[in-house]
């Protein structure tokens, strides 16, 4: 029998903006600042227990979308340090730089090609302008930070590489990069896979991992940082065939972020024009999201053509060539096709879309793949009979999903936290249930409650779970 008891259901709103975020997420446990005892260290994060679970979640439904139910991918894990021969012949070492300019006055440092001016001038040409036309144009312009006029520096080109020394001798011989993308791990290991699982084009290579970018402008929370991770996927195929799949995997890749519950109209396509394709891409599209702070990019669909492979071949001496059996022996190096998307980034998305507060209350509505706990379990009161049968419950849901317990306080308040950490279901024992052998079950986002009884908990949960829009 359902015994629905109503709450005070006021609409709820998205959020508005990034600190209230910030905020939730440190006081309920999802992200802290990195050394904050020590002040923080700028565009440092990490994840906290509950955050962690989130991220766990995303990495999952990427890794089973790309590889498990993708029988043309396969999956790897290359190390973050590489030769560093591989830079050179990627471009990153030649390319991979970002102008930069420098406030004389209050010593804050700006990305040149951000300024009004620069992307007025950059508008006007069609292409980003030269470092000395960038310094004509902001020679009088006021810095955006403090305001003053005609104290920006002229700008100069920066590495966003970060650099280390393998071994003790800090000298240019042992100079190592972090990989700024975690792709050239899986180019370098192009024929490796190939041969040592007998693939024949097309077919992918997928990975997760830690990039880091010395960027000059971090911010926005976990949208930019230096430490960053990347799930991505390169997918080798004939030249020729490269626009074909390029479509499929676009297609593919706004449909998993709709399939983890990312609201449809807060993504969109956005193609890249000729000025703003990377050293290496043919064609690009990037899938962007409405983040509080405006229409940005969360995923990059990147034509990437033979660049990487046949550098690799040119700087390596080892032929990255492709033997097609079924095209008579032809010789060719594959066109790659790659998804790129930021884990942390995947995740603040996650994050942002859940959001929903009014007045009373704030609830993160995740999609249930992404909540921290599936379930909560309450006795009504801290009562042994109550407490029993509770943890009794406790124990058996726990193990199908993480499941929360918690006794402390009342009813409301533990309702309260659940929504804020985006728990689908809290169920409670109280006295009428010890006879009749059921419990109360809270949905959080309807507030809805029924009774119902106590052996049919896990069934309950998993058909919501199954049937969830
Ligand atoms: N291999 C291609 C590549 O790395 P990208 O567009 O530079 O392409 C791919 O990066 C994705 O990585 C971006 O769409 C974004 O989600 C994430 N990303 C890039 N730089 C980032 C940063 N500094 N902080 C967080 N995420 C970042």
């Amino acid at each position: 029998m359902n015994d629905v008891v109503a709450e005070s259901n006021k609409p709820l709103k998205d959020l508005p903006d990034m600190p209230t975020l910030v905020s939730l997420a440190k006081r309920r446990g999802f992200v802290f600042q990195s050394s904050e005892i020590y002040g923080g260290l700028n565009s440092c994060w990490d994840y906290g227990p509950l955050g962690i679970e989130v991220k766990l979640a995303v990495k999952q439904s990427w890794w089973n979308a790309m590889t498990r139910l993708q029988d043309d991918v396969e999956g790897i894990d290359a190390s973050i340090l590489m030769h560093p021969r591989v830079w050179e012949a990627s471009g990153h070492v030649e390319n991979f730089n970002d102008p930069l300019v420098d406030c004389k006055q209050c010593k804050a440092r700006h990305r040149a090609d951000h300024l009004k001016p620069v992307k007025e001038l950059e508008k006007k040409l069609g292409f980003l302008p030269k470092l000395e036309e960038m310094a004509e144009v902001l020679a009088g312009t006021a810095c955006p930070a403090c305001g003053t006029k005609g104290t920006l520096t002229p700008p100069r080109l920066f590495n966003m590489m970060f650099k280390t020394h393998m071994g003790p001798i800090a000298d240019d011989a042992n100079l190592v990069y972090l990989r700024p993308e975690t792709a050239q791990g899986i180019f370098v290991n192009f024929r490796n896979v190939q041969e040592s699982m007998r693939r024949r084009l097309p077919f992918g290579i997928a990975q997760i991992g830690k990039s880091f970018r010395n960027e000059i402008t971090p911010g926005n929370f976990t949208f930019r940082t230096r430490e960053f991770e990347q799930m991505e996927m390169q997918y080798f195929v004939k030249p020729g065939t490269d626009t074909e799949f390029f479509e499929q995997w676009r297609q593919k890749r706004f449909e998993w972020h709709t399939s983890n519950g990312i609201r449809k109209e807060k993504l969109r396509f956005h193609p890249h024009g000729p000025n703003e394709l990377a050293h290496y891409a043919k064609q690009a599209e990037d899938i962007q999201y409405e983040f509080p702070i405006g229409w940005q990019e969360l995923e990059g669909i990147h034509n990437r053509t033979d660049f990487d492979l046949r550098r690799h071949g040119e700087f390596s001496g080892k032929s990255l060539q492709y033997v097609d059996t079924a095209d008579g022996n032809n010789k060719y190096i594959p066109y790659v096709i790659e998804t790129a998307v930021g884990c942390d980034r995947a995740v603040l998305t996650v994050l942002c879309d859940a959001f929903r507060f009014n007045e009373e209350r704030v609830v993160m509505q995740f999609h249930p793949n992404f909540a921290p706990y599936k379930v909560a379990v309450f006795p009504l009161m801290k009562k042994e009979e109550l407490v029993g049968p509770a943890q009794k419950l406790y124990a058996e849901l726990r193990k199908h999903y993480k499941t929360d317990y918690d006794d402390t306080g009342s009813i409301g308040k533990r309702y309260r936290r659940q929504e804020e950490i985006g728990t689908p279901f809290c169920v409670t024992i109280d006295y009428d249930g010890l006879t009749d052998q059921t419990v109360t079950i809270r949905h959080r986002d309807t507030m809805a409650q029924e009774r119902i009884s106590i052996d049919k908990v896990h069934a309950y949960i998993q058909n919501a779970f199954q049937n969830w829009s």
